[in-house]
């Protein structure tokens, strides 16, 4: 399909203090959209200029969620180059999303193609900066209007771009999270393992409370025994014992994120044993309080990779390696960074280039 593009003629300023991005605040000058309509599939694939998008108050999204996304990232390397990070991975993760939700499959290649495309027309806004990227945001959602509830057969795909920097504020520093008791995020048979908005309106409570305790993020327990851990807030999360590094096994209500993936080869690669299986919280207490939990961190498209400070589970408090960054989530951040700002060589053919 051809992607037909129609540029902007008032191209916005562009923020003027790289250090002082955050995440989420700017967007480009240009979205992609493609369309699709029962009979006629997805259609009409073009680049616009980034504006508000109109929508039927009746429109399905509005009213029942029918939505899935994704989050990946574009890297300006030192020699200018623009480089992705496994796109496919996502536009496939993006298709297991589209399954559980009943919304039509997309041609993965094709939105790949769209978004080095997109990319490519908003190049001049890839912030250049130390920690910063260009983060893409490719959505699909449903727009019949119709207040009944059936799986939508009109949908529109969107992907818009946002120079970021650091996620969290801490940015590398630890941040502190509190393990949540009374709420759940997902569980297995449920929409979990998807990108869709009602995984993380389901956490928005939880988020919301342990913010006001001076927490970053909460760590999900699983739903059914509130005793295995599951996930933090915007990342997988793993755990760096004496002999082994775990992170929760993917069992249907657990995000299956590019980061953790790559994460995990990249740290066998490096000679440590991970283990994807079952962790109970129990266990890391245990281990915490017998000397060999080393680290903890996060691993996520937004949070890249994010060391965890403290836990806090009940009244028990764990502090993590003094608070400090560990060896093994320092190593794991430059070896991925580096590969994705093109700093050290992509070994594992990880990276994609815009051009
Ligand atoms: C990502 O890491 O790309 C995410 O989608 C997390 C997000 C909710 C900011």
């Amino acid at each position: 399909m051809e992607i037909k593009i129609t540029l902007t003629d008032s191209p916005r300023q562009k923020p003027a203090d790289q250090s002082k991005l955050g995440f989420g605040n700017y967007y480009t000058d240009h979205m992609f959209l493609m369309n699709y309509d029962e009979g006629q599939g997805w259609h009409d694939a073009r680049i616009v200029p980034y504006g508000p998008i109109s929508l039927d108050p009746a429109a399905m999204c509005l009213h029942y969620g029918q939505e899935v996304f994704e989050g990946l990232k574009a890297y300006r390397c030192a020699d200018g180059k623009i480089q992705l990070f496994r796109p496919d991975k996502n536009m496939a993760r993006l298709n297991v999303s589209n399954e559980r939700l009943c919304i039509p499959q997309i041609d993965e290649a094709f939105a790949v193609e769209a978004v080095k495309t997109l990319v490519n027309v908003d190049k001049e806004w890839i912030p250049t900066e130390e920690g910063t990227s260009l983060y893409i945001r490719p959505f699909i959602f449903a727009v019949d209007p119709h207040v009944g509830v059936h799986p939508a057969h009109h949908l529109i795909f969107c992907i818009i771009l946002s120079p970021v920097g650091a996620y969290y504020p801490e940015g590398l520093a630890p941040v502190k999270i509190y393990v949540e008791q009374n709420y759940v995020r997902a569980v297995k048979g449920g929409m979990g393992f998807t990108k869709t908005a009602g995984n993380y309106a389901a956490s928005l409570k939880a988020q919301d409370e342990a913010d006001k305790l001076g927490y970053t993020q909460v760590l999900w327990l699983d739903g059914v025994e509130r005793k295995y851990i599951e996930e933090v807030g915007t990342m997988n999360v793993f755990f760096a014992f004496e002999n082994e590094i775990v992170t929760p096994a993917l069992q249907g209500s657990i995000l299956s994120g590019i980061t953790r993936m790559s994460s995990i080869e990249m740290l066998r690669d490096m000679g440590y044993t991970v283990n994807e299986r079952r962790l109970s919280i129990d266990e890391v207490y245990e281990a915490y309080n017998n000397g060999t939990l080393k680290e903890v961190f996060g691993t996520g498209t937004a949070a890249v990779i994010s060391p965890v400070g403290q836990l806090k589970w009940g009244d028990n408090i764990m502090t993590i390696n003094n608070g400090e960054i560990g060896e093994i989530s320092q190593k794991l951040y430059d070896n991925l960074t580096g590969i994705q700002w093109g700093k050290i060589e992509d070994k594992f053919g990880w990276t994609v280039e815009v051009k």
